[in-house]
């Protein structure tokens, strides 16, 4: 089997995985609300037995863990169903869990030479990247809006080589899926984001994070509307690993709250837009 077919099937396999454990999360608090009653009424016709206290204790351990399950399956429905809230286009969400809308494709503009964004965003790259270099830095896009087809090239060739490297299938789709956005899931795709690097160092790994561009663009990029997208430490919240050289258009009211809050996108828009 190709490659190609084989991360497609583990794609919907994952998302069926995660569609249940979400049912079993909602499954499981239901069971302790039906616990909770049984001991309530058992805790009763004890009465004032020497059992009374064993039950209350047993009926508070219930209570805290329903509580927990009922939390948990909130969170994951919420984090799952962002992207029927009503977002702008500057803020929409596309991450592991929230997949852009199919077909999409935004209006184009050309930022360097062979690099285009969407075309609402081209004049705040253009700024952001001229101040910097006004402040002696050498700043260089490296990759800006992604076709669809272009984010599965780059997807297969990440998980391929680790395939060729001795993983298997499955674990190369998870590690792949942590560097380059699942086709379908890319920020490239919106138009909305650019990778930036520093002319000395083109590596895109946490390197990138000493440069001096780098510094410059993660301190001054919310004044120009944009945010570091996968800042370190994160990788549970947005599913990627720490990217200091991606940047992700919201806008600059937006960016600047999400800055001062030090939050990521995704929690910012938990906490602001309920699904
Ligand atoms: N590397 C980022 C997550 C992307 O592929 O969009
Ligand atoms: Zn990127």
């Amino acid at each position: 089997m190709e490659s190609r077919q084989r991360w497609e099937q583990i794609r919907r396999n994952e998302h069926r995985r995660k569609k249940a454990k979400q049912r079993l999360l909602i499954a499981s608090a239901f069971v302790l609300v039906v616990g909770i009653i049984f001991g309530s009424i058992l805790g009763g016709a004890i009465g004032k037995g020497p059992l009374k206290k064993e039950v209350k204790a047993l009926t508070e351990k219930l209570q805290e863990a329903e509580k927990a399950a009922v939390e948990t399956a909130k969170q994951s429905e919420k984090h799952e169903n962002l992207e029927d809230a009503e977002l702008p286009w500057n803020l929409v969400l596309v991450n592991k869990w929230n997949e852009m809308e199919e077909g999409y494709v935004p209006e184009l503009t050309e930022v360097a030479e062979g690099y285009e964004v969407d075309s609402r965003i081209a004049d705040a790259v253009k700024e952001m990247l001229s101040d910097a270099k006004e402040a002696g830095l050498n700043p260089i896009i490296c990759s800006a809006y992604r076709s669809l087809d272009k984010q599965e090239e780059l997807f297969d060739d990440n998980m391929k080589e680790k395939v060729r490297n001795g993983m298997g299938y499955y674990d190369a789709y998870m590690e792949a899926s942590t560097m380059v956005a699942v086709p379908g899931t890319s920020e490239h795709a919106l138009g909305l984001a650019v990778d930036i690097v520093s002319i000395d160092n083109q590596m895109l790994d946490e390197s990138q994070e000493e440069t001096a561009e780098a510094k410059w663009l993660i301190e001054n990029c919310h004044k120009y509307g944009f945010i570091l997208r996968y800042p370190n430490g994160t990788t549970d919240i947005t599913g990627i690993i720490y990217e200091p050289w991606h940047y992700r258009y919201v806008g600059v009211e937006i960016a600047t709250e999400i800055t001062e809050l030090g939050v990521t996108f995704e929690e910012y828009l938990e906490e602001h837009y309920e699904p």
